[in-house]
């Protein structure tokens, strides 16, 4: 597992994030130009008064993220694609209200790719490679050895105290004030949601939600019998607060569930402004706010993104998280923070399952009084930077032209929009054939939008066999439109 820890600690992260997004900036501005050379790491600190480590670290930011490349003895230089690199489109959503999709086109698309073999480009899932499987194999040995009365037995909801007060430990550390009495251990943050959504609604409920999003939070709407009002989420900044204000006053909604840091598909992150202006819409139209968090702890400038929950001053932002994308999405270890709706969440748990597994919650508790968590964060950042970074790269050398990605700025995947004769659904089965597993872009909306779209996974190790995927893809990709093209011609 690569390391970032090295000379980290005369730098400042939010110095070296902010010179960083300032040299972006330049470049996606024309400012700084493909091929333009950059000013030496020691030039670049004393023109921004940093230290020379804060001027290197934003550097190896700046390359994790492919927007800028070094030549030996020769420095630093602006990718060639990096200033024209697009971004997808935001799509107009319909004006009617989207009827949701059907879990059947989930159930197809999940079981295509869950058959044995295919390159797994499709879950959200972090390969083992990016987690700290060596750490966390040996304290469970440790475990069954040293605790088997505890490890094997019921810990009730709410669940771990210990681990209860180790996540409000951290919660407080990002902003958000919180205790372990109010925090509900839940197999995985899709628990947590799902008690939630169940708790504040009603069948024949309005839910807010954003498109595109997760399709499973998709398919919890659609099961608990819900009518949802799509905000769309731009690539780079989320949802925008004043059209979540119109749409407030426009329909009777119930709840509302977003993930503005790292959205999945999209990558995006809200702007802390918009986040604060996003809790006090809602909140003052008296409309719980359902936070999913899962990719919070995976920003690439080596930061936490703030939670929505930070801005809320009135307790009604449900909050909910896992170590699925950090630790292990096996374990499904997640929780739910609510002082508020605490007894009843606890109490819905208990009633849906008893407690979540023992076994993680020990695990997990012990490896965060390892001390070892953030060090494993830091090193998991800048893998999935460079991962995210080369992926791009990559889609945008080897698929037709038209393709555009988005660029994240956390989490680990990637939204590729393709040219409009490409069918997503058709080159999802064609890749699923040819050993490559994709997921469509229609998964991600209510209302069978994203056609063009793919999403894919970069959290796997770089190995030719994997660059042999992506350019089989865009090989696939540019046969369908030139098969399209001569129909259409
Ligand atoms: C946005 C989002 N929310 C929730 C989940 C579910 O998380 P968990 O595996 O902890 O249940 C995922 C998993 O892919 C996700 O991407």
């Amino acid at each position: 597992m690569p390391d970032d820890s090295s000379g980290t600690d005369q730098v400042l992260p939010h110095r070296y994030a902010d010179l960083a997004q300032r040299l972006e900036s330049q470049i996606h501005s024309g400012g700084l130009r493909a091929g333009d050379r950059l000013p030496s790491v020691r030039e670049l600190a004393g023109q921004f008064q940093c230290s020379i480590s804060t001027a290197l670290r934003a550097y190896e930011h700046l390359e994790a993220l492919g927007l800028i490349g070094s030549r030996p003895r020769s420095g630093y230089y602006v990718q060639a694609q990096a200033a024209t690199r697009e971004l997808p489109q935001a799509i107009a959503l319909p004006q009617s209200q989207p009827s949701l999709i059907s879990s059947d086109l989930v159930s197809t698309v999940i079981d295509t790719v869950s058959r044995p073999g295919l390159m797994p480009l499709s879950y959200a899932t972090p390969a083992p490679e990016f987690l700290p499987a060596a750490s966390l194999n040996r304290i469970t040995r440790n475990l069954i050895k040293q605790q088997p009365a505890q490890a094997l037995s019921y810990l009730m909801s709410p669940g771990l105290e210990r681990l209860r007060q180790q996540i409000a430990a951290r919660m407080n550390a990002a902003g958000v004030e919180a205790a372990a009495e109010d925090i509900v251990i839940t197999n995985g943050a899709l628990e947590a949601i799902n008690l939630c959504v169940r708790m504040l609604t009603r069948p024949g409920d309005t839910l807010l939600m954003e498109s595109p999003t997760y399709y499973s939070l998709l398919q919890v709407a659609e099961e608990h019998g819900l009518r949802v009002v799509e905000v769309a989420n731009d690539p780079t900044r989320g949802v925008d607060p004043e059209e979540v204000r119109r749409l407030v006053r426009r329909h009777r909604i119930d709840a509302a569930l977003l993930a503005q840091n790292f959205n999945n598909p999209t990558g995006s992150l809200m702007p802390d402004a918009a986040k604060r202006e996003l809790v006090q819409i809602l909140g003052s139209a008296g409309i719980p706010l359902i936070e999913d968090d899962v990719y919070g702890e995976l920003g690439f400038n080596g930061q936490r993104a703030t939670p929505l929950k930070s801005f809320d001053t009135d307790d009604r932002v449900l909050y909910c998280s896992s170590f699925s994308k950090t630790l292990s999405p096996g374990m499904r270890l997640g929780w739910v923070l609510s002082r508020r709706h605490r007894r009843e969440l606890a109490r819905r748990k208990f009633t849906a399952s008893c407690a979540a597994a023992s076994l993680p919650q020990l695990l997990v508790s012990r490896y965060l009084d390892g001390g070892g968590y953030e060090r494993h964060l830091r090193g998991m950042r800048s893998a999935l930077a460079r991962s995210v970074a080369r992926f791009a790269d990559v889609v945008l050398r080897e698929f037709p032209a038209g393709t555009s990605v988005t660029r994240p700025q956390g989490g680990f995947v990637l939204w590729v929009q393709l040219p409009d004769r490409i069918d997503a659904m058709e080159l999802f089965a064609q890749a699923a054939q040819g050993g490559i597993a994709i997921s469509p872009g229609t998964l991600f909306s209510a209302a069978g939008q994203y056609q063009h779209h793919i999403r894919l996974n970069c959290a796997l190790p770089w190995t030719p066999k994997l660059e042999q995927a992506l350019c089989s893809l865009g090989w696939l990709a540019a046969r369908m439109l030139r098969k399209s093209a001569a129909a259409g011609a």
